[in-house]
């Protein structure tokens, strides 16, 4: 029987093995290949930290030329009456006309992707397309469709392959379920 792992107080047991990921990841990067083998000069852009393993791996599996670019959403906090406030980090491409993937780890309540989505629109790619390993529909509450899902997944806490608890568990090449 497999061993469960601790991550600071809290037990996880596995439940989506790295082989299972690496097909998935395949299949995701293979079907993504073929819908946009024509654009020009599309760029893929990784939200860190969480997808900097799912965008590795993604990647390689990418078959034509591209270009692979780290944002990072910063969240301060704004005046009183603007509240939380989300910077865009990071991005030094002229997006204006082409086609932009944003890759994801994780998509949870769609909270992060929306307000990426707005950031992004008012730079005028040609299109956004979304690409996540993860996606909780019974927490999504977005309106951005999410264009590639490497596996839907019910609403519980994981870690591992770059998604961590309290800084934890991004090294672990398995995901796990909180137990
Ligand atoms: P959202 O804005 O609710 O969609 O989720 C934003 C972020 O929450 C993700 O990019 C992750 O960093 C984190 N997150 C959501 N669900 C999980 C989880 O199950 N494990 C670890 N991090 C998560
Ligand atoms: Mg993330």
């Amino acid at each position: 029987m497999m061993k469960n792992i601790k991550l600071w107080d809290k037990e996880f047991r596995i439940s989506y093995p790295s082989s299972e990921i690496k097909k998935d990841v395949e299949t995701m990067a293979q079907t993504l290949s073929r819908d946009l083998a024509d654009e020009n000069n599309p760029l893929f852009l990784s939200v860190l930290n969480g997808s900097f393993v799912f965008t590795a791996d993604f990647v390689r599996n990418i078959e034509f030329p591209c270009e692979v670019s780290f944002v990072k959403l910063a969240s301060y906090q704004g005046t009183e009456t603007t509240g939380t406030v989300n910077q865009l980090i990071g991005l030094t491409e002229n997006i204006e006309g082409r086609t932009v993937i944003i890759l994801e780890d994780i998509v949870d309540t769609g909270i992060t992707l929306g307000k990426l989505v707005e950031t992004l629109s008012r730079l005028k790619p040609k299109s956004i397309k979304i690409a996540t390993l993860l996606f909780k529909p019974d927490s999504y509450k977005g309106t951005a469709k999410v264009d590639y899902v490497g596996r839907s997944i019910p609403n519980e806490f994981i870690v591992g392959y770059g998604l961590d608890y309290d800084g934890l568990g991004r090294n672990l090449p398995d995901i796990y379920t909180l137990v």
